[in-house]
């Protein structure tokens, strides 16, 4: 590495790239400095090891170009300017040498900037680990990840162009010399709403614009593509097109992507084929029929249909129209459909195929990331590989209307301000109280309150949501009926009715409930709870998923999964998905954690635009102002006197190359022969703690120039040995050459 000890740290506070060093802690102040950098295109800033970002909705110069990678390569963090560059570096650094699991927390609310930062950060790691062809191979996968799940999972939002509309979890593998070897991803739920109902100036998920403009006419015959404007599904919302998006050019990406990631050709012309199904299952219009029936009235969709899916005309109709109730174990009834419910279950149809295919695709890119099948030359498995997680997940949102989507997306987003808390606020000062330092403590919002108000039973909302949702005359309103009456909510600090006025009256009336967030109030209507919830895919559907003969709907839709239907019933999305963020906890607090920390500089996603009350209000919710507080009245650096004593001992002479005294006086002799006083560092019951980067940063030269004096001693020494050797194996040479010399005489003479 090329420490330029104090330098940059003093340049650094100059410029307050790092809040720390701000002379007056408030939230302006905050926001002033953010703005000034922001005019300058200065976009990251630190909060002592935590990147903030705040989105230039532009690209700037040169910010992520090659030499800028290069300019952060073997740099510590305080010695460059602030970049996610330096997170990566410090990152990967940190899972190289103390081969520890290193997790990356993104968080931020919907457009800030995750998911292009998570981008860069893949791309960092990318770009300065090894290059062997295997490893080549393992890195264009990882990246060609990116456009192809943004492709099926991404899609236009009022908020966001680009919006992610599932969580991703990717954990990077990395060999015994530290190179990618593999990845996996985990998601976590996909809007599927979206697929059939999609809100004004909004659009579908991006692969359906990309097919219908980017395939070849001859592609398009085949499938039946036509015209975006012709499908209903896509024109609902009044929006087609994104600015400055090209979805030609952006499928060719996806088509990159699948390559790059081994899809069959077989695979992707399913894929085709499943996309347009799933567009003309839209298109399937019907008529009542005497004794509140129906009928599909136009059968030449249903050809369509029945071609792109595989499976008979009759098999379509009998699905759209009617439905199999299980009457008793073992029995079911079969029960016509009218008009409403036909069109419900053909919705639900194109939901589960689309939802389902997106799972596909993820699976899929797991087989070809996973470990056992790339050709690096060191091979590791899942246990012994260290990695690198990280965590883009759906940013906090709040929409005009609030349904259970946004109800788990600000869920899993309560929860990871949760890790934050506990890993940078609560720990920090718990670590300063156990080792018996000086202290005062920072107070701050802990938003587990809001957790438990959600997930903890038994009173939590999923819990109410779950139990009405197994009555057999549960309803919407039922479960919003309970949450007003019961007092633990009617009570609850963070939970609130809207006034009657806000809910509407007659048939505009919307009962709907307010949950306060740490990131801001918002009212959720209830209406599509419990369907949401319970996601039914009844048995019908499966059975007409599984008669296809596509070969990829076996691994969507197994064989022999409808008919197990009935005896157990599935966990509810709302306790599947507190499972998952369970587990995703987890896997964080297993890890090393980084954070990066996005801020949108303004609503209408436009460049050189910075809305300060947008900015201060995430100022707030993101709690920059106590993290900077816990931040500066603590330290910079913190170690066990073991470990601080193993890396620094050889500064000091008498506890170089051995000391005999107690760990912590060979720390207190280390420190002292640095010239450090006391007040530059204190000692705990286990720890050393140091105040400031500047202290290490020297510690660090030291011992590099230490290292440097000894490894000169060790080559010297060596290089005499060497000497030696060769003189005595001269000697010896020369004593046998004489004594063969000697006897070849002496044979001569006999001769
Ligand atoms: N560092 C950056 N430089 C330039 N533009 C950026 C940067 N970060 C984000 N943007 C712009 O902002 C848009 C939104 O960013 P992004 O998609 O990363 O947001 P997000 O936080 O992932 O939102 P969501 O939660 O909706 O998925 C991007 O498409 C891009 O145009
Ligand atoms: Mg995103």
């Amino acid at each position: 590495c090329h420490l330029v000890p104090g330098a940059m740290a003093y340049s650094a506070r100059s410029n307050i790239s790092d809040l720390v060093l701000l002379e007056k802690i408030t939230e302006d102040e905050i926001l002033k400095a953010l703005k000034q950098r922001f005019k300058a295109d200065q976009i990251y800033t630190y909060i002592g090891p935590v990147l903030l970002s705040v989105n230039p909705f532009k690209m700037i110069n040169g910010m992520y170009s090659p030499s800028k990678i290069k300019d952060y390569q073997g740099k510590y963090i305080y010695e460059a300017a602030p970049h996610v560059y330096a997170l990566a570096e410090d990152t990967y650094r940190q899972l190289k040498v103390d081969r520890v699991d290193q997790c990356v927390i993104i968080s931020g609310e919907s457009g800030s900037g995750k998911t292009e930062a998570s981008k860069k950060l893949m791309q960092y790691i990318a770009a300065t680990s090894g290059s062997s062809q295997g490893i080549q191979s393992v890195k264009n996968k990882i990246l060609a990840s990116n456009p192809l799940l943004e492709a099926f999972g991404n899609a236009k939002t009022v908020r966001n162009n680009n919006s992610s509309r599932f969580g991703k979890y990717m954990q990077i593998y990395f060999d015994l010399r530290n190179d990618p070897a593999g990845a996996s991803i985990i998601n976590y739920i996909l809007e599927k709403s979206r697929v059939v109902c999609t809100a004004k100036d909004e659009r579908n998920f991006h692969i359906f614009y990309q097919i219908c403009t980017g395939l070849p006419m001859k592609e398009k015959q085949k499938y039946f593509i036509q015209d975006p404007k012709k499908f209903k599904y896509l024109t609902r919302s009044g929006c087609l097109k994104v600015d400055h998006m090209d979805d030609t050019r952006e499928l060719k990406e996806t088509l990159h992507g699948m390559h790059a990631i081994g899809m069959h050709q077989h695979e992707v012309e399913e894929v085709w084929s499943l996309i347009s199904a799933v567009l003309w299952i839209g298109q399937v219009e019907f008529a009542p029929v005497t004794g509140d029936k129906s009928k599909v009235t136009n059968l030449d969709v249903v050809d369509k249909i029945s071609t792109l899916l595989k499976v008979s005309k009759q098999a379509v109709t009998n699905a759209l129209t009617s439905r199999h109730i299980q009457a008793g174990p073992g029995k079911a009834v079969l029960t016509y459909l009218d008009v409403e419910k036909a069109e419900y279950t053909r919705d639900a149809l194109a939901k589960v195929i689309y939802s389902r295919l997106f799972d596909w695709i993820v699976r899929r890119l797991n087989v070809s990331l996973d470990l056992s099948h790339q050709t690096g030359s060191s091979k590791v498995d899942k246990k012994t590989a260290s990695k690198i997680g990280v965590l883009d997940i759906f940013g906090f949102e709040i929409f005009k209307i609030n349904s259970f989507e946004q109800f788990c997306i600000n869920f899993v987003n309560e929860k990871l301000q949760q890790v934050f808390i506990e890993k940078t606020l609560k720990s920090e000062q718990d670590e300063y109280k156990s080792e018996g330092i000086k202290w005062v403590p920072v107070k701050y919002f802990n938003n587990k309150i809001v957790c438990d108000l959600i997930e903890k039973k038994p009173n939590g909302i999923l819990k109410y949501l779950d139990d009405e949702c197994v009555l057999p005359k549960g309803t919407d309103k039922t479960f919003y009926d309970k949450l007003v009456n019961v007092s633990f909510f009617r009570n609850h600090k963070h939970f609130a009715i809207p006034d009657v006025k806000e809910q509407g009256r007659g048939k505009n009336y919307k009962p709907s409930f307010i949950l306060k967030h740490y990131a801001g109030d918002v009212k959720y209507c209830v209406a599509g709870f419990l369907d949401k919830n319970k996601d039914l895919t009844w048995k019908d559907l499966l059975d007409l998923g599984e008669e296809s003969k596509l070969r990829i709907m076996d691994s969507m839709f197994p064989r022999g999964a409808s008919s197990g239907m009935g005896s157990k019933r599935p966990p509810t999305i709302g306790t599947a998905f507190k499972k998952q963020v369970g587990q995703l906890m987890t896997a964080l607090g297993s890890c090393q954690p980084h954070y990066i920390r996005c801020i949108k500089s303004n609503n209408q996603k436009r460049a050189a635009i910075f809305e300060d009350d947008l900015v201060l209000h995430q100022i707030k919710y993101l709690g920059l102002l106590e993290n900077v507080r816990v931040r500066r009245a603590g330290f910079a650096f913190r170690e066990t006197f073991t470990r601080f004593l193993k890396r620094y001992k050889m500064l000091e002479k008498s506890t170089w190359p051995q000391w005999e005294g107690s760990d912590v006086d060979g720390v207190v002799k280390v420190l002292k022969a640095m010239k450090s006083k006391h007040g530059d560092y204190e000692l705990g019951k286990t720890k050393v703690f140091i105040k400031h980067p500047v202290t290490i940063f020297q510690l660090e030269e030291y011992r590099e120039r230490k290292i440097h004096e000894l490894v000169i001693k060790i080559q010297t020494v060596y290089r005499s040995w060497l000497a030696r050797k060769h003189l005595l194996e001269l000697r010896e040479n020369s004593l046998g050459l004489f004594g063969r010399s000697k006897l070849r005489r002496t044979c001569s003479i006999r001769r």
